[in-house]
């Protein structure tokens, strides 16, 4: 079991635990005018704007709102110049309807995809906040064209936009307002059973990919590897009927002769924990056994290669361990979902990448659990080597696929920019698993080449291999280095999130990763 760090930590702080109001969601079948509330929302396209002959709405939801409004509506919208394109927001105050405010969404020229839905749920989120509201309802203009199953996935996708999106985490501030936003009302997507199981779905996945969240905006000095093995427990405790978890101390790892992680955590005065939880079905035969590997660098300082300069980015190193926050939210994720015919295994290397007369030099030759020797050229290139540990012990678990995250290199944001994440396999099978997982998801990924000859740079006189290669192609050389400690018969998936792990613009996390991994596993379900 992991120490938790009772009591104090550096600097004195502790996150403030937030109770957040639960957010209920209903779908009903009520006309959109009739509906009483805070703020009636309604996604509109480009189309449904559309105005007939006599200056007045085709769209008969907008056509019985500007009438009741008696014109109001048209007229604020054409002097607002609101055409419906994506992003765009109005709400107005308005009287004479049970609603006290009506808002229209810009959906853009036609909306399908569940990102769309999902940034509708996001603007739904920001207006009640700005309004204040305890409750909203949400329509599309038009939505009769849409299949039964479109209807599914596009309430789900609205409401978990809308948690996602009315979630601050002000844990670690020292005053917050409480958000307000009680209930969402979604007309006209259907009703029944299907429907609120696709809802709760949707709670659950949201509620894990604010876990993740939170995971990566808590400090180094806050989330140490201890700490993030005590999360990992308590979702193990939480859904004990399926989780199971197995911490290891590095004793335990010294014995399993992981020396490529340990090298890394030996400058830490935070001790490192190798966290792996099962996941096992309640019932009923199990038919793939799956593993997710994740990077949990708690704090990443590069070691003796100290990250130094501007844009080396050290002050944002407590994202290192983005990759673990991902595998871990799923693990919450399906802890709640409990799908059938799934093993899954959850494993971190967790530890701190620091500098201290214990620490790991550059040029020292390290050792894996695998036997293979590597000459740490750069002490910086750290998540790889707990990666290489990680993914031995992985294999070691029997399974037949292995998909791992990582906030690998700098070099992959060079090449697809802050919100798309690099994908590397030499599986087309789980390529295809993985991209269709994510179109469901609607987080962004792009599959980059695991170029052979560029191993030729990974060469060491004196070891198997090198930690670091050439400055060019950095982020293919890493997921080559992994590929290392990779059994031959395991299919396995790279991911480096060193982008989307992040929003600048809003100076959080994003979660990414958790909603494409658990839409992964459930096709690897019986489900
Ligand atoms: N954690 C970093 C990668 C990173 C950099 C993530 C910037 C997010 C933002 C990783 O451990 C690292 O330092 N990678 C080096 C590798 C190099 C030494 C081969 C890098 O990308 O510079
Ligand atoms: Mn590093
Ligand atoms: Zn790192």
């Amino acid at each position: 079991m992991a120490h938790t760090v009772a009591g104090v930590t550096l600097g004195l702080t502790q996150p403030v635990n937030i109770e957040h109001p639960k957010i209920s969601f209903a779908a009903k079948e009520i006309d959109a005018v009739e509906w009483k509330g805070d703020i009636l929302a309604v996604g509109v396209t480009e189309k449904d704007m559309t105005k007939d002959e006599n200056s007045k709405f085709q769209n008969s939801v907008l056509k019985k709102l500007d009438g009741l409004l008696g014109g109001l509506l048209a007229e604020v919208l054409s002097e607002e110049d609101f055409t419906g394109k994506a992003g765009q927001t109005t709400v107005l105050r308005l009287p004479g309807l049970g609603s006290k405010r009506v808002g229209l969404i810009g959906l853009g020229l036609a909306a399908s995809s569940p990102a769309a839905f999902r940034g509708l749920g996001e603007a739904v989120a920001a207006a009640a906040k700005t309004a204040q509201a305890n409750s909203v309802a949400v329509v599309l203009a038009s939505s009769e064209g849409l299949s039964n199953e479109s209807k599914l996935s596009t309430a789900s996708s609205i409401a978990s936009g809308t948690v996602l999106g009315i979630h601050e985490d002000n844990r670690y501030k020292s005053e917050s307002k409480k958000p307000q936003l009680k209930s969402v009302d979604i007309l006209g997507l259907g009703t029944g059973p299907e429907l609120e199981k696709k809802l709760k779905y949707a709670r659950d996945i949201s509620s894990a990919i604010i876990f993740g969240r939170e995971l990566v905006n808590s400090p180094a000095n806050v989330l140490t590897p201890a700490a993030l093995a005590a999360e990992a427990s308590k979702i193990a405790s939480l859904y004990n009927d399926v989780l199971s978890a197995n911490i290891l101390t590095a004793e335990q790892c010294k014995e399993l002769k992981m020396g490529s992680y340990l090298g890394v955590a030996a400058a830490s005065a935070n001790p490192p924990y190798f966290i792996h939880l099962c996941y096992k079905p309640p019932s009923g035969p199990i038919k793939a056994k799956l593993a997710l590997v994740g990077k949990g660098l708690t704090f990443d300082s590069g070691g003796y290669n100290i990250k130094t300069g501007p844009g080396c980015s050290i002050e944002f190193m407590k994202t290192d361990m983005g990759g673990s926050a991902a595998v871990l939210g799923a693990a919450k994720a399906l802890g709640q979902i409990k799908p059938p015919g799934v093993e899954v295994h959850f494993i971190v290397a967790s530890c701190e990448n620091m500098i201290s007369g214990t620490g790991m030099r550059p040029g020292d030759i390290i050792t894996a659990s695998n036997g293979k020797t590597i000459e740490v050229n750069n002490t910086d290139a750290e998540g790889r080597l707990t990666l290489a540990d990680a993914l031995v012990y992985a294999c070691n678990q029997g399974v037949e696929k292995i998909v791992d995250l990582a906030t690998l290199t700098g070099a992959c944001i060079v090449a697809l920019g802050p919100s798309i994440a690099g994908v590397f396999t030499p599986s087309d099978d789980l390529a295809k698993e993985v991209f269709e997982a994510s179109e469901i998801s609607g987080e962004k990924f792009w599959r980059m080449p695991l170029e052979e000859s560029y191993w030729e740079s990974m060469k060491s006189g004196v070891a198997d291999m090198v930690n670091t290669g050439s400055r060019q192609g950095g982020a293919i050389t890493a997921a080559l280095f992994l590929k290392q400690f990779v059994d031959e018969k395991v299919q396995w998936l790279h991911i480096d999130l060193a982008g989307p792990v992040w929003n600048d613009k809003k100076r959080v996390a994003t979660g990414f990763g958790v909603s494409t991994l658990v839409e992964w596993v459930l096709k690897n379900s019986s489900k």
